[in-house]
């Protein structure tokens, strides 16, 4: 969370800030703030827009940091924004992560004279700073002195005012990677800010520091130890990064969906052999192939998809998966053996619970595995094999794209440990060939996204929402709740359907709509006789069901129609038009659907 920008170089530093923020907004939008040398520091609360209107015109200065913020600590305010600054306003810091301690550190800054000016943890590592500084007047020194006294996650851009183009960027816990250009140079919390200007980026590892200045960058260890870094070239476009013309982010990665899916199977295929071929893996195939138990752990929607992993993993591969909550994981017993590993499913690759939950496994001597989509972040870099998403970059909040895609490549991780176990060459390949087929099924869904649109019109007036679902579709009706809710604050509960005379029919009446996701597969008389039941209590029903199923229709008030497919795919379309209509209803609700309120993309905090 918080996005982090910082730049040295030839240019003026102001624009370049701007823009980079824009792009950093989905790691948080509560406030944002600049500091550029010689023209002080710039604040604003609300959106990075509100920060461009509050600087008057160009600032001078060809160096500079912004930051944009998603609180932790302290409510979204002027004084709350970063940059921070020392006591004797001498140095100017922007931080992502949280100080565990600052309350115990601040006491004794204030013991010691200092004021402080915000209720953030952030205020103190300025101040700390600030007093290593003053004695010192070496920077890096000064830094990596004032962090011994801390506990927590940070990476940090810092900046003092007697060194005005030279940047010290720390990273533990926190992402921070630096941007390369003949003598132009970047610090960001991840790439995306950068692309306009570099591809060529480096990624420092925890308990590294870099100083930066347009003549170059050095990293060293927290020890001082000067450590050989040469950049990687990130593989993503800067259009990848825009709207292309779409109103929304949201709507684009929607819409990116079909590619997104071919780019995941994209020589990923093995079809004479029924396999998959996942590069990734091949570290570990060993130790894969003698694997009898799996873990999935994920938050939020990769949770969801998860769930889908489980059932993929217990029905294809033939050994029992378990699926957990990330941020649940480390805070129960394990019960886990040498042959267990730990599957972690992340987009961002920064969710700091999953990032914990790899990190307990690894101390435990699990094998772990990674389906992640941002290339080089922290828990792709430290599960010892992956697949990646080649999703391209996902801007909007809500996960919509990233998550069909790790749909995507649970079949083919199932698919490719299937076939080390007892699933034949038939079965592989008939699944293969399916999955090959979804990208036009669901392009097919949405060249009719206007019936969702409609859809999302007529239930405007609605307040509450059920999502019901069963087995490969459960999932399904937690996320379609998910997406509608965080996108447009209309609430809504995913429950299995066979729950619903155990509590939840109790809440149906014609003002309180039920989604039922039932296509046509082991499962649909039964989710047939739950939708009767809520029929009987006068309670409205959309039904997502399969093409030609039309004598549905009798039951529901709506029918929103997906293509056929394997019943273990049907997560991967039917999940589309609930996308669809939780977009639809944020827009026609006024809400930014790609800035939710409270929100972040990465949720880099535990
Ligand atoms: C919901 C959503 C979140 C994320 C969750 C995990 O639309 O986007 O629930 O799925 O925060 O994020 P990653 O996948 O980056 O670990």
């Amino acid at each position: 969370m918080c996005g982090i920008i910082a730049y040295t170089g030839s240019k003026p530093a102001s624009p370049i800030l701007i823009e980079g923020l824009k792009v950093l907004e989905y790691r948080g939008y509560d406030s944002a703030g600049l500091y550029v040398p010689g023209a002080g520091v710039h604040k604003a609360v609300g959106p990075v827009q509100a920060l461009a209107d509050a600087i008057p015109g160009l600032l001078p200065g060809t160096a500079g940091m912004g930051h944009t913020r998603w609180a932790t600590h302290g409510n979204p305010s002027l004084e709350n924004a970063h940059p921070h600054t020392d006591q004797n306003g001498t140095i100017f810091l922007v931080h992502n992560g949280i100080i565990e301690n600052y309350m115990e550190l601040r006491e004794k800054l204030v013991e010691q004279g200092h004021t402080f000016t915000s209720e953030t943890d952030t205020e103190v590592l300025a101040h700390l700073i600030g007093v290593e500084y003053e004695a010192t007047h070496d920077m890096p020194a000064s830094v990596v002195a004032a962090l011994q006294s801390v506990r927590g996650t940070y990476g940090l851009a810092v900046m003092a005012e007697d060194t005005p183009d030279t940047i010290v960027a720390v990273r533990l816990g926190s992402p921070i990677a630096i941007g390369v250009k003949e003598q132009e140079f970047f610090v960001a919390s991840d790439a995306a800010p950068m692309l306009r200007h570099t591809n060529s980026i480096i990624y420092l590892e925890d308990g590294e520091y870099a100083v930066v200045t347009p003549q170059g960058y050095t990293v060293y260890s927290f020890s001082h130890r000067q450590q050989e870094r040469e950049p990687e070239i990130v593989d993503m476009q800067v259009e990848d990064a825009d709207k292309n013309g779409h109103p929304h982010y949201m709507l684009k990665e929607i819409l990116e969906v079909p590619s997104v899916l071919e780019n995941g199977t994209r020589g990923r295929i093995l079809m004479k052999e029924g396999n998959a071929k996942l590069g990734g893996l091949v570290d570990r195939e060993d130790v894969l192939r003698d694997v009898e138990r799996l873990i999935i752990v994920g938050c939020g929607s990769a949770y969801y998809a998860g769930m889908v992993g489980k059932l993929l993993v217990e029905d294809i591969v033939g050994i029992p998966a378990h699926v957990e909550l990330a941020s649940e994981f480390r805070h129960r017993s394990m019960l886990a053996d040498e042959n267990t590993a730990v599957l972690a499913i992340s987009q961002s690759g920064e969710t700091a619970d999953t990032l914990a939950a790899i990190r307990e496994a690894k101390r435990r001597g699990l094998t772990t595995v990674g389906i992640v989509n941002v290339v080089g972040s922290s828990i792709a870099r430290e599960t010892d094999v992956g697949i990646y998403n080649h999703a391209g970059p996902e801007m909007s909040v809500a996960s919509t794209k990233g998550f069909l895609s790790q749909l995507e490549l649970l079949v083919l991780f199932a698919l490719y440990m299937g076939r080390m176990r007892s699933l034949t060459q038939a079965q592989g390949a008939e699944l293969a060939m399916e999955l090959l087929r979804l990208p036009e099924k669901v392009r097919m869904i949405l060249s009719e996204r206007h019936k969702l649109k409609l859809l999302a019109e007529e239930y405007l007036g609605y307040d509450d929402f059920l999502f019901i679902g069963r087995a490969y579709n459960l999932p399904t009706a937690f996320e379609g709740a998910l997406k509608l809710k965080e996108v447009s604050y209309v609430h809504a509960e995913g429950y299995g359907a066979g729950e619903m005379k155990h509590g939840p029919i109790a809440m149906i009446d014609d003002i309180f709509p039920t989604v039922g996701i039932m296509p046509l597969d082991s499962t649909y008389s039964k989710m047939r006789s739950s939708i009767e039941e809520i029929r009987a209590r006068d309670g409205k029903v959309i039904i997502v069901t399969t093409d030609g199923n039309t004598g549905v229709e009798r039951l529901a008030d709506d029918v929103v129609y997906i293509p056929e497919t394997k019943e273990c795919l049907t997560p991967i379309l039917a999940n589309v038009p609930l996308q669809l209509f939780a977009y639809y209803m944020g827009v026609l609700r006024g809400v930014n659907v790609d800035r939710p309120r409270n929100l972040a993309k990465s949720v880099t905090v535990e």
